[in-house]
């Protein structure tokens, strides 16, 4: 199984290590026969080389099955275009899974009185080819436009995934959308309606605007949802915020061919190099590789280890710590070893994918 490991810019390259060693371990102790394919590409490439990533890099990205991903750095220069974006576009990474449920003990650490952690498990479901994020812009001084684009097709694909996703928890979607002014969501909203009735899924809809609200108001209203490109985008790192820190949100980014996994959080340039970036969403984003690859008693053993983190108060800054990444990540190993050892038998309740 060939798993390409991209580091990337900035805290990328401090979190995504210490996710690799936990893949690391339990490669190596159950002989998984995992060929890491270390890829570069970012700001750091293009300063060096004048590109970000390459067709070559895309090709080799291609030739891997699972791929983990910290962070790239988008600057502003019309020459620089976001790999990201590429990179979901060329593999056709078409769903963008975003799950916000709390870490165990995570309220406690941080004296959140106003809501409980048991109110909180929803997953976003995000349209991650087309909407706003086409592509198709023309720019110029006086007007600039971008192509918002709708179709059946990503529309039905989508829903699909998100109405078997919800058949598997308690079998609600909410379809969120703003088709009162952008007829193009109407198409959207009508789409996973019928792909979720098809499916026996019980559906409802939320304009978005209310949906914000609400998401942080009321969640326990909310299980499956699913939405477009950027509503998605910006709802995820909204929900951040039942988590107690962007430094806790992990994601996957779904095709039919591969999978890449990368925390919700960017490059941090304000604290890159620091050293107290967190680590948990990467770790939790190689979690997530290791639920849709079925190792769902390894899947588990990282969510109790990351919990025993909380738990102990071995946090970053973000968390209100005073631990570095390195020494987050290094003891969340021990009790990923340790309970391995103890040969605890959970399966991950929360497994997704
Ligand atoms: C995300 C990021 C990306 C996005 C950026 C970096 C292109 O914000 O994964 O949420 O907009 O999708
Ligand atoms: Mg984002």
């Amino acid at each position: 199984m060939r798993t390409a490991i991209i580091e990337g810019d900035g805290i990328g390259k401090e979190v995504i290590p210490e996710a690799v060693s936990i893949l690391d371990y339990f490669n190596e102790t159950y002989h998984w026969g995992v060929e890491k394919v270390p890829v570069e590409v970012g700001l750091g490439k293009w300063e060096r080389t004048g590109s970000a990533i390459t067709d070559e890099d895309i090709t080799l990205l291609k030739s891997c099955d699972l791929i983990l991903f910290g962070a790239i750095t988008t600057v502003n220069d019309p020459s620089y275009k976001s790999v990201l974006l590429r990179i979901r576009k060329e593999l056709d990474l078409y769903a963008n899974i975003r799950p916000i449920l709390p870490v165990p003990g995570v309220y406690k650490l941080l004296k959140i009185k106003d809501r409980k952690e048991a109110d909180v498990n929803i997953v976003i479901v995000r349209e991650n080819s087309e909407g706003l994020y086409s592509g198709i812009e023309e720019i110029g001084d006086e007007k600039s436009t971008t192509l918002r684009v709708v179709t059946k097709k990503a529309s039905e694909r989508i829903a699909a995934i998100a109405s078997d996703l919800a058949a598997e928890r308690k079998n609600s979607l909410t379809v969120v959308h703003k088709s009162n002014v952008l007829k193009s969501d109407k198409l959207f909203l009508d789409t996973c309606k019928q792909v979720a009735e098809s499916k026996g899924v019980n559906v409802s809809d939320k304009l978005v605007d209310f949906f914000a609200y609400d998401l942080i108001m009321s969640p326990e209203k909310y299980d499956v949802v699913v939405t477009t490109n950027l509503f998605g985008d910006i709802l995820s790192d909204l929900g951040a915020i039942l988590l107690g820190s962007i430094g806790l949100a992990p994601s996957a980014n779904i095709g039919d061919k591969q999978a890449f996994f990368e925390p919700v959080h960017g490059s941090a340039p304000d604290i890159a190099g620091k050293g107290i970036a967190n680590p948990i969403a990467a770790i939790l984003s190689l979690k997530m590789m290791f639920d849709r690859r079925g190792k769902k008693r390894e899947a588990g053993l990282i969510n109790r280890a990351v919990s025993a983190a909380i738990h102990d108060k071995i946090v970053t800054p973000d968390l209100s710590g005073k631990y570095s990444t390195k020494e987050v990540g290094a003891f969340i190993l021990s009790k990923v070893r340790q309970y391995d050892a103890a040969s605890f038998c959970l399966e991950d309740p929360d497994g997704l994918l």
